[in-house]
């Protein structure tokens, strides 16, 4: 197919500019009738392309003209065989590709580190996670996506499994063996669902993992806002072979997307397909030699590490920088804060690491000065912050997450909690990993393990009382 041709954004502008007289949503009026502090701020030109779905603009909910072209040139270009554009995240993708393969009681098995997206697709599945024990990695403490053997191991226990489920690469960038994994998966006639939200950028640069449908998957889910050049909450949902039921996602996502989808993040979808078509390998290039300046620099900085290999057959995404700072006794959060101070405003920082995102449009003198902030974070000198303690154990599991969603609750002062059923989903933010699930038994490690990335700095979310005095769960 023709990678150079973009036909959204051309059906786009063509009906911007043909000076019709509206009389249709949205209310502004392309931009006429624009709160006037907006359209100056924003121009004219925003509000123009931000229509609906008049004639020529196709329909995302039956495509058939410039948004079914604009996804079939997506799906050429990762081999897809089908590719569905999104305009709320990887997150509907992940609910889509749930929905789409797993009813209630249904088995899934996955790592019980996933994205609270997972977690809101078992609850409006039913589905039965089969959480798989996760090892987390020495000082840097990141849970390790569990490579095939797991899987394989927790088929043997869990023959009746209707999927797996897997992150790649994670938020930290660590990417498992994916082609190892889609045969797992395949030589059970299962298939295999991808959340690669950060992977949008695989299989363009030799140094980078191969991308996830290359590697096999069924289902991929990727957020193009996060590392390519769509607005964000634009993405995609990338689905090949036969062991899903292509109809079944078209009809999840149908249930779960608006009826009002935005033009503009679509045709984001579509030129940033062409761009990655045309110049995926050189910006993936870039990338890759900007990250290896900045890990020089940065593995000479006195009490800073910087992951830079993961053993037992794992890639990392060498674009994606993850500074711990644990022997210079700062925390993340802490050690962000200085950057911050110092101009530099990194993608997120957990209790022990801060994590740097590099993208082509950065020059030598911004690595220089991110290196210069991680500097002065390493030497601060005051508040250095919590370094928190080690993420805790799952607990134990009594129900199902929609069936302590439906159940009827209550909140209980947090003393009174441990020995009680949780109906919330409580992850602390970021990086967003559930510490406690709806149907988890609240522990004593949960509760204060929650206190203390409270008093670190971190957001503790999914909780009714942010001040955390009490939980909600199962009357
Ligand atoms: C691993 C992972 N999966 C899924 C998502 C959800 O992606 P989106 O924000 O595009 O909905 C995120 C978001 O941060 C993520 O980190």
């Amino acid at each position: 197919m023709q990678q150079t041709r973009r036909p959204l954004v051309e059906a786009l502008k063509r009906c911007a500019g043909k000076g019709l007289t509206a009389f249709h949503t949205p209310g502004h009026l392309q931009g006429k009738a624009a709160p006037p502090a907006l359209r100056q701020w924003w121009g004219r030109p925003v509000f123009e392309a931000d229509l609906t779905e008049v004639p020529g603009l196709d329909d995302l909910h039956a495509p058939s003209g410039a948004i079914r072209k604009a996804q079939d040139l997506a799906a050429d270009l990762a081999g897809a065989g089908r590719t569905f554009f999104l305009v709320n995240g990887s997150t509907a993708g992940i609910h889509a590709m749930l929905l789409a393969c797993a009813g209630p009681g249904d088995k899934v098995i996955l790592p019980r580190t996933v994205h609270r997206a997972v977690v809101a697709a078992l609850v409006l599945s039913g589905a039965e996670p089969v959480f798989l024990p996760v090892r987390r990695l020495d000082d840097f403490d990141i849970p390790l996506p569990p490579p095939e053997a797991v899987y394989r191991e927790s088929l043997v226990r869990n023959p009746d499994a209707r999927a797996l489920f897997t992150v790649y690469p994670d938020y930290y960038g660590v990417a498992v063996d994916l082609a190892a994994l889609a045969g797992v998966a395949h030589e059970h006639g299962l298939p295999l669902l991808a959340d690669a939200a950060h992977g949008v950028l695989f299989g363009y640069r030799p140094e980078m993992p191969a991308g996830a449908v290359a590697c096999g998957a069924d289902a991929v889910v990727e957020s193009v806002h996060k590392r390519a050049g769509a607005l964000t909450q634009a993405a995609w949902l990338h689905v090949q072979g036969n062991r899903l039921d292509r109809e079944r996602v078209g009809q999840a996502l149908l249930l779960l997307t608006t009826t009002s989808p935005s033009y503009l993040l679509l045709a984001s979808l579509d030129a940033a397909r062409r761009q990655l078509a045309l110049s995926g390998p050189r910006i993936c290039r870039r990338q890759v030699e900007l990250a290896g300046d900045a890990r020089q620099a940065l593995s000479r900085l006195p009490g800073v590490r910087v992951l830079s290999e993961v053993h037992g057959g794992y890639r990392i995404d060498p674009t994606r920088l993850v500074l711990n700072f644990n022997q210079a006794g700062i925390s993340g959060p802490a050690a962000a804060g200085v950057m911050y101070r110092s101009g530099v405003a990194v993608e997120m920082a957990d209790c022990r690491n801060v994590v740097v995102l590099l993208s082509s449009a950065h020059g030598a003198r911004d690595v220089k000065r991110m290196v210069k902030a991680a500097e002065a974070a390493a030497a601060a000198r005051g508040r250095r912050g919590t370094i928190c303690p080690r993420f805790p154990e799952a607990p134990p599991r009594r129900l199902t997450p929609r069936e302590a969603w439906l159940a009827a609750a209550e909140s209980v002062p947090v003393v009174k909690a441990p020995g009680r059923v949780s109906v919330e989903m409580v992850a602390v933010t970021p990086p967003g990993f559930p510490v406690l699930l709806p149907g988890e038994e609240v522990t004593h490690e949960v509760v204060s393990y929650l206190h203390a990335v409270r008093a670190a700095g971190l957001t503790v979310h999914g909780v009714a009382d942010p001040e955390l005095k009490s939980l909600r769960v199962v009357r």
